[in-house]
């Protein structure tokens, strides 16, 4: 079964995976051999640095023969039609992780190839990385107790969080200036479920919360908003000081890649409740977890 959105992922299965990436976390030796001679492509069409390298070796470290595909080598929609690639790759592989633009072509590709389809970032999701925030949650406090506050743009990352929060039992409130918030049917799905709260007060947004978490104002595709975005975003910086309201305990997440000085600090980067490295590592297991889960 594909993994496209956390919206349509049924939160028993999200758990398990959740689940799953904590126990071969712990143990990476008992799954090395899992997917023996298996082969997954792993296809970009924007840039990546955590995706491609953290898929690419949580394959082999299953046991299975990844293969990176460049979009600039391959031409998705110019080319051919995503369907005619997605039907070809479907004839050479046992899983296929695409990052693309358009989540359209994602349910393009999906409609027209029967091997499973994982997104591995669009515009409307990026839901390996969700398992992977789970995750770093989890290894500080129980979901079911957690306040989690998104402060920035209501963008792919922050829809994939929203769902896998209330999904997972925990609160989520977001934070974003005015005309940036998340899709309203993210938001509607998401408050149908659980505990949600949309505000663009960010003392409101942080105080008492468990978990502060940002991503770029800025997203890839999105370059000619950037000065215009650093205008409207101005006062939504996450700092140390802006940290002092949350939880004693708390910790920082970061999707990554940062941009230092706007959305966060450097100091809150190097903050000892950033845990934002923990994070990217938990990429590499989340992302054997959703392999399991689809060729296990
Ligand atoms: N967090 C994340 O997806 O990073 P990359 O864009 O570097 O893959
Ligand atoms: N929202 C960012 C996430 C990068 C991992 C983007 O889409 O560029």
């Amino acid at each position: 079964m594909s993994f496209l959105t956390i919206a349509d992922t049924e939160a028993d299965r999200l758990g398990r995976m959740v689940e799953t990436g904590l126990e071969v976390k712990a143990s990476p030796q008992d799954h090395r051999q899992a997917l023996d001679g298996m082969s997954v492509g792993l296809f970009f069409q924007k840039q990546s640095l955590r995706t491609w390298v953290s898929c690419d070796i949580a394959t082999i470290q299953l046991g299975a023969h990844p293969i990176v595909i460049r979009n600039d080598q391959t031409g998705l929609g110019s080319r051919e039609t995503p369907a005619d690639v997605g039907r070809v790759l479907g004839r050479y592989l046992d899983a296929l992780g695409m990052r693309v633009f358009d989540h359209s072509d994602l349910t393009e590709i999906d409609a027209a190839t029967a091997i499973p389809l994982i997104n591995l970032l669009s515009d409307l999701e990026h839901p390996c990385q969700a398992v992977a925030d789970m995750m770093t949650v989890a290894d500080h406090l129980p979901l079911d107790e957690a306040t989690i506050t998104y402060v920035g743009d209501g963008n792919n990352v922050c829809h994939s969080l929203m769902l896998a929060a209330v999904k997972l039992g925990s609160a989520i409130r977001v934070v974003s200036p005015p005309g940036y918030e998340p899709d309203a049917s993210v938001t509607e799905m998401a408050s149908e479920i659980g505990d949600v709260t949309i505000t663009s007060d960010l003392r409101e947004g942080v105080a008492g919360t468990n978990v502060i978490y940002t991503d770029v104002w800025t997203s890839m595709g999105q370059e000619a908003e950037a000065e215009l975005r650093r205008r409207h975003f101005a006062g939504y910086q996450i700092t140390p000081a802006l940290f002092e309201d949350a939880d004693s305990e708390a910790i920082f997440m970061h999707c990554l890649p940062a941009h230092r000085g706007e959305e966060v600090s450097d100091e809150m980067m190097e903050h000892r409740r950033s845990m934002v490295f923990d994070q990217a590592e938990n990429r590499l297991h989340s992302f054997k977890a959703v392999l399991l889960d689809e060729l296990g």
